[in-house]
């Protein structure tokens, strides 16, 4: 079984789709709307938590259950067949020795459209489903096409049967039946509705205003000539979704039909409707428009010629979504890599929350994720993502802690989705990294100067004491004189790194607390270090101190106005940094004074000194992990890294013990990305990463290796089997920030291996059996699992743009720096990449006739719109300016010649 892809926009097809009981195809939009639909036709529909109408689903209540969409049909007068493929005569088909008998299903998807054909060739009958969200609507088109295939006359009788859930997922288990009392179910002309009274969940009961309906008119027009709205008496006393009474049995069906104007008070309701009998000659096709939708939007489009335009608004709307497109030796990759790229924009419509494997969460955006998608947002889009950016700033408190949660207006933020006190101590490094990205795209330094207002909420002390003295209606930092405080962004990321500097366990390194990237390492919250994170703190410290030398140096930057407050935790005298205790005691003393209230005053600092505080700091840091952590085996073959944590026991959590050796990816990401690792360290920390945690067989570089230990005092991810999710699986966010990080480095090959080795992986469809698109991870037997919604897309998105095709910005310059591996060009030597810069689309392309390797090639020429371009630097650098001066209308060409 595989995927083939049809055209050069990534459309693809899939034989025997449903042979495959976990794949999905997300269908979502920009009006709420997060569906999913699978080959059978499973997959639910909702636009808030509160609000699905179809029954939310996990993964395997894909198959356990037939809640989904179905078209039954009627056929010859005597066959009944579902296009879902659920009914026992198609079930019992599938041991039939017979080919004839059975259903033949695939799926067609693009750009977000989804289409299943199942056909049976004994009965003559192909159905055709088209699925997707219609842009600018609450609403799910199923477009379906029934074709006689058989040589004789086809007599169908359809009835469309879609179970409607209408209201919060919470009721799942809670009131299941007491909520279907207040479901009010009305017959239209051409369709159901369910407009519930009141919408229980966990704000208590509230007075419902969403109205939730399935309407179908076919080719002409014409509407159903039957309805039937109750679930219970459409399946019948003994029936289920699989054999309901109304369709098998006629005259059952008949004396239990309703018409429009019919009302029903309580009861679980399904939008059941009978279409008129159809004879259709060979070859004749007959077409049905079913809209699923929210508060009757979208019902004009129940025509087939709105339903086109719609269509072919929807394929634009997302087409636009993608900025980056590649061109390479490999067409499966860049096919792939279309799916791929417009993951970060589920994500901004899903959240982490809305798909099958996701069943977690009630929506909204995790902090963390917010800034990572921002990543590829930014990289992809020609509009600017800066109000954004300015906004989630809103999100940090003055003690370097953060809402969790970030709800879909700009200013929406949460504590906590459950009002758990917890602070990730990860969460800081984010928003630093994000903004310089911004920064160098855009040459947009001076975001750094635009102010905003912190959040604010009960927690205080980075989550470890509580606020008296907070009023429950302010959700802003003010001053003593009651006043909103502001602060630039530069104080904020200032805030969220210094705070982490100083917040230290007692081997120096930055506290893990709640978790870091790693979610699941929550059980060390008292003593527990990150390593890792300090080293990426001490990236993010000197990247931005290095940026503030610049700005000093090249834009006459002289000074900048902090909060009197932050002061404490800038200028130190280096000796104290050594003391874990004098740090503790700086942060409280810090804490303390803006606890409550901040005084709002602002002093002066030289720019100057503030960055060569920072690099200081970063250095200090830096200095602590390679004099402590370096794990040498003593052995050149057997390599040698660096210890990621120390555990609650305040022990170090990687090494070579008895029990055997144990080995964490983390660490060496981001010792390598903030330039801890010396270059002869990483080439120690790639060979014990090949020996001890890659697997080409599932994907490349495990998370960990098995500590066979359930480890209490770290986390739960050591009750995760083996092999899953954060234990030990190829978590594709981290093996792409190792190959993100080797790439910056100038470790090509090694970054080329990882990346290379998850596509291998999704690509390899027998074994991971999603479609294309990079999944959260990989599991024991290869599959991919929690797919669409992953941070790693952003990543790997990054990656190969700022990376592998080695165009980045710098301070909004264009940089031209490849680091493609001769196989990645095509037979005639090209490699091409699209993208936008400085507003542009451009479509740069390397020229490598003599198929030269990385490290023997030389930027030599550049053309732009064939004029030649001269670069002074020995890095060839594009100006700003100079891409300004280009019509913004239309794709520029950049040929870059290698040699
Ligand atoms: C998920 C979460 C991410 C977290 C990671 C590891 O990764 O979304 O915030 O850091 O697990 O626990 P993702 O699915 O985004 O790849």
């Amino acid at each position: 079984m595989k995927i083939k892809y049809l055209n050069s926009r990534g459309n693809f097809k899939l034989d025997k789709a449903d042979e495959n009981s976990y794949l999905y195809f997300p269908i979502g939009n920009d009006a709420d709307v997060m569906a999913c639909v699978t080959p059978n036709l499973h997959g639910d529909n909702k636009i808030g938590q509160n609000s699905f109408l179809l029954e939310p689903v996990s993964v395997e209540g894909l198959h356990m259950t037939n809640n989904g969409r179905n078209v039954w049909f009627r056929i010859n007068k005597k066959t009944v067949w579902a296009a879902n493929g659920c009914s026992p005569l198609q079930v019992l088909a599938k041991q039939d020795e017979s080919e004839e008998k059975k259903d033949f299903v695939t799926v067609e998807a693009g750009r977000l459209w989804h289409k299943m054909t199942r056909e049976n060739a004994s009965l003559g009958i192909a159905v055709t489903v088209l699925s997707y969200a219609p842009i600018g609507h609450q609403a799910e088109m199923m477009k379906v096409t029934a074709q006689n295939i058989g040589r004789d006359k086809l007599t169908i009788e359809p009835t469309v049967a879609i179970p409607l859930y209408g209201r919060s997922a919470d009721n799942i288990r809670d009131h299941r039946h007491v909520t279907s009392l207040l479901h009010r179910t009305f017959v239209r002309k051409n369709g159901i509705e369910v407009k519930p009274t009141l919408s229980f969940d966990e704000r208590g009961h509230v007075k419902n205003n969403v109205s939730y309906g399935v309407y179908t008119l076919d080719e002409e027009g014409k509407a159903p000539i039957s309805f039937y709205p109750v679930l219970e008496s459409f399946i019948g006393e003994g029936g289920n979704l699989t054999y309901p009474k109304a369709v098998v049995d006629q005259t059952y069906g008949k004396s239990i039909a309703m018409y429009e104007g019919d009302k029903v008070e309580g009861f679980e309701s399904i939008a059941a409707m009978k279409m008129d009998k159809v004879v259709l000659k060979p070859g004749e096709t007959k077409e049905y428009c079913i809209i699923l939708s929210y508060n009757n939007q979208g019902l004009e489009l129940l025509n087939p010629e709105n339903e086109k335009r719609v269509f072919e608004e929807t394929v634009r709307y997302w087409e636009e979504q993608l900025g980056i497109e590649v061109e390479t030796g490999n067409k499966e990759f860049d096919q792939w890599l279309k799916w791929v790229g417009i993951q970060p924009t589920l994500r901004r419509i899903y959240g982490c929350s809305f798909l099958p494997h996701h069943d977690y969460g009630r929506g909204g955006r995790g902090y963390r994720d917010l800034w990572q998608d921002s990543l590829a947002l930014l990289l992809n889009s020609k509009e600017s993502i800066r109000n954004q950016l300015l906004s989630y700033y809103g999100g940090v408190r003055i003690d370097g802690s953060n809402a969790t949660i970030i709800g879909k207006e700009p200013g929406d933020f949460i504590a906590d989705r459950n009002s758990i006190v917890r602070m990730w101590m990860d969460h800081g490094v984010w928003p630093c990294m994000t903004t310089l990205l911004y920064i160098n795209q855009t040459g947009d330094y001076e975001i750094l100067l635009e102010e905003t207002s912190y959040f604010k909420d009960r927690i205080i002390h980075r989550g470890t004491e509580m606020d008296g003295l907070w009023q429950e209606d302010s959700k802003v930092l003010h001053t003593h004189t009651n006043e909103i405080y502001k602060g630039t962004i530069l104080e904020h990321i200032l805030v969220q790194n210094l705070t982490a500097f100083y917040d230290v366990g007692d081997h120096g390194h930055m506290r893990l607390l709640g978790a870091d990237w790693n979610d699941a390492l929550d059980m060390a919250k008292e003593n527990g270090e990150s390593v890792a994170f300090s080293a990426a703190y001490a990236g993010n410290l000197e990247n931005l101190g290095k940026l503030l030398l610049r700005l000093y140096k090249e834009k006459d930057w002289k000074k900048v106005a902090l909060c009197t407050e932050l002061m404490e935790l800038i200028g130190n005298d280096p000796n104290i940094y050594k003391s874990v205790e004098k740090k503790r005691e700086i942060l409280k003393n810090y804490c303390n004074n803006c606890g409550s209230y901040i005084s709002g005053k602002k002093e002066w600092i030289s720019c100057e000194i503030l960055a060569k505080d920072l690099l200081e700091k970063a250095e200090q840091i830096k200095k602590n992990i390679r004099s402590k952590e370096w794990i040498a085996t003593g052995e050149e073959e057997l390599g040698g890294w660096f210890n990621s944590y120390y555990d609650n026991n305040k022990n170090k959590v990687e090494g070579i013990f008895e029990s055997g050796i144990r080995m964490m990816l983390t660490g060496q990401v981001f010792t390598i990305l903030s330039r801890t690792a010396t270059d002869q360290q990483i080439s120690m920390i790639v060979k014990a990463a090949d020996r001890l945690l890659f697997d080409d067989k599932i994907g490349g570089y495990r998370l960990n290796t098995n500590f066979n230990e359930l480890k209490t005092d770290l986390g739960r991810m050591f009750g995760f089997a083996y092999g899953s999710k954060e234990n030990g699986s190829v978590f594709s966010h981290m093996t792409v920030m190792y190959a993100n990080a080797l790439y910056s480095r100038g470790f090509v090959k090694e970054g080329y291996r990882a990346l290379n080795q998850l596509f291998l992986q999704a690509a390899d469809f027998e074994s991971s059996r999603i479609y294309p698109g990079i999944p959260e991870y990989f599991n024991q037997n290869g599959r991919g699992l929690y797919n669409y919604l992953t941070g790693s897309a952003s990543w790997y998105m990054l990656t190969v743009l700022t990376e592998m095709f080695g165009v980045k910005g710098d301070l909004g310059d264009l940089v031209i720096e490849p680091k493609l591996m001769a196989c990645q060009f095509d037979k005639e030597g090209y490699a091409k990449i699209s993208f936008y810069f400085a507003r542009r689309k451009l479509l740069l392309i390397y020229e490598n006739p003599e198929m030269k390797e990385y490290g023997d090639y030389e930027v030599e020429e550049i053309f732009i719109d064939d004029l030649k371009h001269d670069f002074e630097d020995s890095l060839p650098v594009i100006k700003r300016s100079y891409l300004k001066e280009l019509e913004e209308e239309k794709e520029h060409v950049i040929r870059v010649k290698l040699a």
